[in-house]
């Protein structure tokens, strides 16, 4: 199926113009897709919050290209009406514009028609790079995940003057280096604000406020498969990992109690196999 978004349409898709805001989800395997495109989601951002939401890793940094590769290529057999977002992982784009454009066609040729990156105006080269090749990239900052030593664990940025106009110049940057959209993440609503202000390519936010040009959030805290205790940003509209709970434990107690399987549950054997398999004491 082919998705109802592209990038070109995206790049105009500004709130201030009267365009309807965009809803991007993150999903890691094909059930997760399936779901994302029945619900009607623009993008579906194969995040490397693969590595926390799935993998059981603390943080970001121990995802690899090749786990990306294997998350992407799963959510894209779901052949989902969205537009796939490939995430690339850290050290994936750091080491020169060479190595960027290698890391994102490897993405692509998994399933993704576009790639995310994080990081401002030290990043414009690999943007600049990869968006040469053909490969639509879209911005992430603020709250940058890859950065959590840099930034001194995941705090909210841009908080004071100096740092919130850093910011703004980075959208810039990324902006003038071709992305087509940019991620906001873990800012005041203020900052997001002055941010999709500032450019001409929509916003998504994160922890970013209402006025972002869409929204984007983990399928895990959505669905309340994540943590007890999700950021403040997060609305959870399902609690999943209860339900599942309730519904291993009634497996469990069936089969214990002797519930489960019953006959309809069964294959039936025929009369000859029965007989035949009888033990020799109870055979005619
Ligand atoms: O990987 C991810 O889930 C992300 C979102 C937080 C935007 O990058």
């Amino acid at each position: 199926m082919s998705p109802r978004v592209d990038v070109q349409t995206l790049r105009g898709r500004k709130r201030r113009d009267g365009a309807e805001p965009i809803v991007m989800v993150t999903a890691y395997d094909h059930p997760g897709a399936s779901i994302a495109s029945a619900a009607g989601v623009d993008l579906i951002l194969v995040g490397d919050s693969v590595a926390n939401n799935v993998l059981g890793y603390e943080d970001t940094l121990s995802v690899t290209v090749d786990d990306m590769v294997h998350h992407i290529a799963a959510v894209a057999r779901a052949r989902p009406e969205c537009l796939i977002v490939g995430d690339m992982p850290w050290m994936s784009y750091h080491l020169g514009s060479e190595d960027a454009v290698f890391n994102a066609a490897r993405l692509i040729r998994a399933g993704a028609q576009c790639v995310k990156l994080e990081g401002g105006r030290k990043r414009v080269p690999a943007i600049e790079a990869i968006v040469n090749a053909e490969i639509p990239v879209m911005g992430h900052l603020g709250l940058t995940p890859q950065s959590v030593h840099a930034m001194g664990g995941m705090r909210v940025q841009g908080r004071r003057v100096d740092a919130a106009g850093a910011l703004i110049a980075d959208a810039k940057a990324v902006e003038a280096a071709g992305c087509f959209a940019v991620v906001v993440e873990g800012v005041p609503d203020a900052l997001g604000a002055a941010v999709t202000a500032a450019l001409e390519i929509p916003t998504i936010g994160i922890g970013a406020g209402a006025d972002c040009d869409g929204q984007v959030l983990v399928f895990h805290d959505v669905l309340g498969l994540g943590p007890a205790r999700a950021p403040k940003f997060v609305r959870r509209y399902a609690n999943l990992a209860e339900d599942a709970v309730k519904a291993l434990a009634a497996f469990a107690a069936d089969v214990r109690s002797g519930a489960f399987p019953t006959a309809a549950e069964s294959y039936e054997a025929s009369e000859q196999l029965r007989a035949a398999l009888a033990p020799r004491s109870e055979r005619a």
